[in-house]
């Protein structure tokens, strides 16, 4: 039984905004980096007036920092400064002025669970023991195992893709240090409040220059359980294991995120959404977003981009899933927030996750774009925060299968496939499944340049430089100029369609962003149904109904659904064989929006 609960939180500017996720690398590049090849700061300027047309609030920037590149910028070695592929302090002054100027703001992602190996604090932490940062990391001395075999601390595993450690061998100080997700990104020692304090003046830096607030890269990790606690063992095959219950949502974060909100963020006017994997306790996602709690506006939830992973083990390995669970998870996740006054984050798409029309839709060219308008209608119309990541307004979609995984380009996706070869030698070609893995799991898929328009390497650089990651070859029909031009209200673009739908997002805010949500009609199948209704006596109310499969299904109105008038759907505007009561007869990836008695 569900019944309808009216958020009772306040309106917040950061409630409403859209939120835009740029990846550098690949999203423009002006030839103004120090890179040929790669996006850069420039190109963001370039684009301000396309994402203000689109109805974007805020831009977000994955990392633009000092860095060696061994994750993509995520292994930062200097958090003031640029990296100058992607181009200069200025640049990224100039930035924030071309958004202000268009009442748009700025928002950092901010890694600072880790470091890179390069930045100067691990640089004197590894230099000796009693170096002056030696507590900056997590150091460890060694195990010995019964025949006196050195070994790590604990048998915690990599994270990216690797079969190897969380712990890396130092040979000068005889010591491990932890890096969680490659040798290269060390985990900075959070209890130690010289590094609090460090990242507080990261933050002020950042605020100061005008940034508007922050993603915090994997936030929930920066506190451990002391002692460093074996995992329990999910597969005996290999000699480590996911240890996140040892080192997600630890003792003291809490305390940290509190500490970051009294010392920096309150004397601001800020968003703040912390990425949190591995987290599903309601409780304790509470206790980081209610709104009295003064720790983060909203986070990153990961179960909806969790869905096909095998439960307990990380991101690369496959798991069949029904459309019901989308139901279950999305409503699971709106009463949470509306019941216990917390804020929810909007996402399907990111640096870290296919393209979602090829994972949750069908992604072949009869099907493409009404799954994109699909995921489009689900989420213009849910409540929280939204984030749009690059592409996905064109319903970009996946690499090829027949793209080799030697030609992949993420340190995830090269460790996995080293891992897989090396364990089963005997089985070249499939090897044990890892080859669907990739072509279905690999982050490469969503860090394809921005499919601008059918010119040389589809607009994102000049003809006849390479760009830093292959174009996807469907860039001819799948570009952002193409699908600009308008053709009828039965016909428009992904783009368009997203265009329209932010705008009625923001005309219908009552609704959309604070009203209430119920799961409407029958549960099982591949129809996802919901009202929102917006706060307040006399308001409106929506019903949005999408079908997640390829086949045609029939919906019956519930009967407390008063049906008033169909608004729009995946397949056009007007939608005349769609009945206001009775039965409804839906086609393949159709998603409709009516408009209801509230
Ligand atoms: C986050 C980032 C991902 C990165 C990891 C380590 O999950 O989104 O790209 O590899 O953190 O920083």
């Amino acid at each position: 039984m569900t019944t309808t609960i009216h958020s009772n939180t306040q309106p917040a500017w950061w409630k409403e905004a859209v939120v835009y996720q740029i990846y550098p690398a690949s999203f423009l590049s002006t030839g103004s980096g120090s890179i040929p090849g790669w996006g850069d700061i420039r190109g963001v300027i370039n684009k301000l007036d396309y994402l203000k047309h689109l109805g974007v609030d805020i831009v977000w920037l994955s990392p633009i920092f000092n860095s060696p590149q061994v994750d993509m910028g995520y292994d930062i070695s200097d958090y003031k400064d640029i990296d100058p592929r992607y181009g200069s302090l200025e640049d990224v002054d100039d930035l924030i002025k071309g958004l202000k100027a268009r009442g748009m703001r700025f928002m950092v992602d901010l890694v600072v669970n880790h470091t890179s190996d390069q930045h100067a604090w691990f640089l004197n932490s590894r230099s000796s023991k009693s170096a002056a940062k030696r507590d900056w990391y997590i150091w460890q001395p060694p195990k010995y195992d019964t025949e006196g075999k050195r070994k790590p601390p604990n048998n915690w595993s990599m994270i990216l893709g690797e079969a190897n450690s969380a712990w890396t061998w130092d040979e000068e100080t005889q010591e491990y240090y932890l890096a969680l997700f490659t040798p290269e990104q060390p985990d900075l020692n959070w209890r130690n409040p010289e590094v609090r304090e460090a990242v507080h003046d990261v933050l002020r830096f950042w605020l100061d220059r005008g940034a508007s607030g922050f993603r915090m890269d994997v936030i929930n990790l920066i506190s451990k359980v002391e002692g460093y606690p074996d995992a329990e063992v999910v597969d005996p095959s290999v000699p480590y294991q996911p240890g996140q219950k040892y080192f997600a949502n630890g003792p003291h974060l809490h305390e940290y995120l509190q500490d970051i909100n009294a010392k920096v963020l309150s004397h601001y006017d800020t968003i703040t959404v912390g990425e949190m994997p591995f987290v599903h306790d309601e409780t304790e996602i509470i206790k980081v977003v209610g709104a009295t709690r003064k720790e983060l506006n909203m986070i990153f939830i990961f179960d909806l981009v969790d869905i096909d992973n095998i439960p307990g083990s990380f991101r690369l390995t496959l798991h069949p899933w029904q459309p019901t669970e989308i139901r279950r998870i999305i409503t699971k996740y709106q009463r949470l927030m509306l019941d216990k006054d917390g804020w929810n984050s909007i996402f399907i798409e990111n640096h870290d996750n296919p393209r979602s029309v090829s994972r949750y839709c069908d992604d072949s060219d009869a099907f493409r774009a009404l799954g994109a308008k699909l995921l489009c209608l689900m989420q213009t119309t849910l409540a929280g925060t939204l984030y749009v990541y690059q592409g996905e307004e064109l319903g970009m979609r996946n690499l090829r299968p027949e793209v080799a995984p030697e030609q992949y380009k993420d340190i995830e996706s090269i460790n996995y496939w080293r891992k897989m070869n090396a364990l089963h030698p005997d089985s070249p070609g499939d090897l044990k499944g890892a080859r669907p893995v990739l072509q279905r799991k690999a982050r490469d898929h969503a860090r394809t340049p921005v499919q601008w328009s059918a010119e040389a390497n589809a607009g994102f650089c000049a003809e006849g430089t390479e760009p830093w990651m292959m174009v996807n070859t469907d860039y001819h029909t799948v570009n952002a100029e193409a699908q600009r031009v308008y053709e009828s209200e039965e016909d428009l673009s992904v783009l368009q369609f997203w265009q329209r739908g932010l705008a009625s997002r923001k005309d219908h805010r009552d609704c959309f962003v604070y009203g209430g949500f119920e799961g409407v009609g029958e549960e099982g199948g591949s129809v996802f149904a919901y009202k929102r209704i917006s706060r307040g006596a006399g308001g409106e109310a929506f019903v949005t109904v999408l079908n997640f499969s390829g086949g045609e299904v029939e919906w019956m109105v519930p009967e407390r659904v008063r049906m008033e008038k169909w608004v729009t759907g995946t397949y056009g505007k007007k939608a005349p064989d769609l009945a206001l009561e009775g039965t409804v007869k839906l086609r393949p990836w159709e998603g409709v929006l009516g408009m209801c008695a509230a």
